[in-house]
């Protein structure tokens, strides 16, 4: 009885000393988990959570777009950030995945659950090309890389994707793996399980359009025991010292040497943002944007 008691005080969120709000599940999601929501397209997913929950008040939802853009570009987006703030979430815009870890917002409040459904760059071209897919691996691991200081204890990242050929050549796993995150369930996703959401192809051509979904799953991530606190190797720098040892003889003769760091480190140009003390020429002014932005 008493072990009872204990799981519905555990279910039971007392928000007001006269009024006790039930905890509610969505699928992998409860209405007392911290969530943020990064790469949102009309913003339908967090509304379904929100329906489900009854509430938003747990909810940061984000996107890289503007308000603006959003407003013109997907017909539902400004009925669905309506309904969000009236449920009282936090509505985020110009938040970029890859640098998120810094953002005024979000630093100060982290989170039980990041989530990122079907990352993707926009980028034009065939999925297949080795090009295309380091830029989406960039662009996931990075995004983990960020998601990971925006955690609580105990807290997940989840990313949906594809897990057929050529989505399954991202190798999400080992990219994960090498941010110093475990792969703790990998669950086939049902959009049924949510119900409003639209997947939008969130692209500059078409961005109001959905995709098909074909297989997929939701990679549920954990920051492992022994995580490193150093940034990993991005798949781009690898890639690049890969070229570099195929085309040259001299650069393999440094990488052999182990001028590896210093090599990449005078061809891999400085992405970070500048200081706000920085003084920029005209000469030296650069994008401060990834490269797959
Ligand atoms: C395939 S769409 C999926 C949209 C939405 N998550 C969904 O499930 O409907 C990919 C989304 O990633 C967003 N995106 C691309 N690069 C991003 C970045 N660096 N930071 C945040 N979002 C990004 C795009 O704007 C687009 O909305």
């Amino acid at each position: 009885m008493a072990e009872i008691a204990g799981i519905h005080k555990q279910q039971m969120k007392r928000k007001r000393s006269n009024e006790v709000v039930k905890e509610k599940w969505a699928k992998h999601y409860s209405s007392n988990h911290q969530i943020l929501l990064v790469g949102e397209g009309d913003f339908s997913f967090s509304v379904s959570l929100a329906m489900a929950f009854g509430s938003a008040s747990n909810i940061v939802a984000s996107s890289i777009d503007t308000y603006d853009y959003l407003i013109k570009n997907y017909k539902n987006a400004k009925a669905n950030l309506d309904i969000l703030r009236k449920f009282g979430a936090q509505l985020l815009h110009v938040v970029n995945a890859v640098k998120m870890k810094n953002h005024t917002d979000l630093r100060k409040q982290k989170s039980d659950r990041i989530v990122y459904n079907f990352p993707h760059s926009g980028d034009r071209g065939k999925e297949s090309d080795e090009d295309i897919i380091v830029n989406h691996q960039n662009l996931v691991q990075s995004f983990l890389w960020n998601a990971r200081a925006l955690l609580r204890p105990k807290g997940e990242i989840h990313v949906t994707h594809k897990t057929t050929h050529p989505y399954s050549c991202w190798n999400i796993e080992e990219v994960a793996s090498e941010c110093g995150l475990t792969l703790v369930e990998c669950v086939k996703f049902k959009i049924e399980d949510y119900p409003g959401y639209n997947n939008k192809r969130g692209d500059r051509r078409n961005p109001d359009l959905s995709f098909p979904l074909g297989k997929c799953s939701t990679f549920k991530f954990m920051v492992s025991s022994n995580a490193k606190k150093s940034p990993p190797e991005f798949p781009y720098q690898k890639r690049l010292k890969k070229t570099l040892a195929e085309m040259n003889p001299i650069a393999e003769y440094l990488i052999d040497a182990g001028g590896l760091t210093y090599l990449t480190e005078c061809l891999i140009p400085d992405l970070s943002d500048l200081q706000d003390d920085s003084e920029t020429s005209s000469s030296d002014v650069g994008t401060s944007q990834p490269p797959h932005i």
